[in-house]
């Protein structure tokens, strides 16, 4: 697992079309990502040389937010997904954040048992938030040892 390089966004921008064919984020979402370093901290993981997997946090303050994560369908069910995700939860404590919050489609049965399991919590519903198709968004919370407040 390393930080994320500009020379990525390709291997990004396929992967993204893949994975979130209803809201891909375009090229200057990720160069504009990369400018907001390092409040914006990315992490890939790669295997035999291709990026497999990302993962992105918004640090700077008492709440810590996910950015996005993914996992390449032909690397998922690996454990890739959790090491993503506790390297963001490390990142968030190593900045003092007491909180880690996201946000997930509650039709995402996959990433919700992620983010169940590593202990995070319903913190709010979004009704209708993710558009088209009026799905849920489910707000969660996990609650970090050694924050601020
Ligand atoms: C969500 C996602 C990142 C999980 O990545 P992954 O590498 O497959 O996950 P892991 O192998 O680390 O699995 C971790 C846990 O996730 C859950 N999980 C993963 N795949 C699952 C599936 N198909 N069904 C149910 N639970 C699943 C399980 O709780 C699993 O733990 P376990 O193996 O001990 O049961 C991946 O499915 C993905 O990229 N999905 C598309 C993009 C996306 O939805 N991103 C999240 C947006 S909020």
């Amino acid at each position: 697992m390393r930080d994320l390089h500009w020379t990525d966004l390709p291997e990004l921008a396929a992967l993204e079309a893949e994975l979130f064919p209803d809201d891909a984020w375009a090229p200057e979402t990720w160069w504009a990502e990369l400018a907001g370093r390092p409040r914006r901290s990315y992490v890939v993981q790669e295997q035999d040389g291709r990026v497999v997997g990302y993962a992105g946090v918004d640090l700077g303050g008492e709440v810590a937010d996910v950015m996005t994560m993914a996992v390449a369908p032909s690397a998922q069910a690996q454990g890739l997904g959790r090491r993503l995700l506790d390297e963001l939860v490390a990142r968030a404590q190593a900045d003092h954040a007491a909180y880690l919050i996201l946000e997930v489609r509650e039709d995402n049965a996959p990433a919700r048992k992620l983010y169940d399991t590593r202990g995070f919590e319903l913190l709010t519903v979004r009704r209708r938030y993710y558009q088209p198709g009026d799905v849920d968004a489910h707000v969660m919370r996990l609650t970090l040892a050694g924050g601020a407040s």
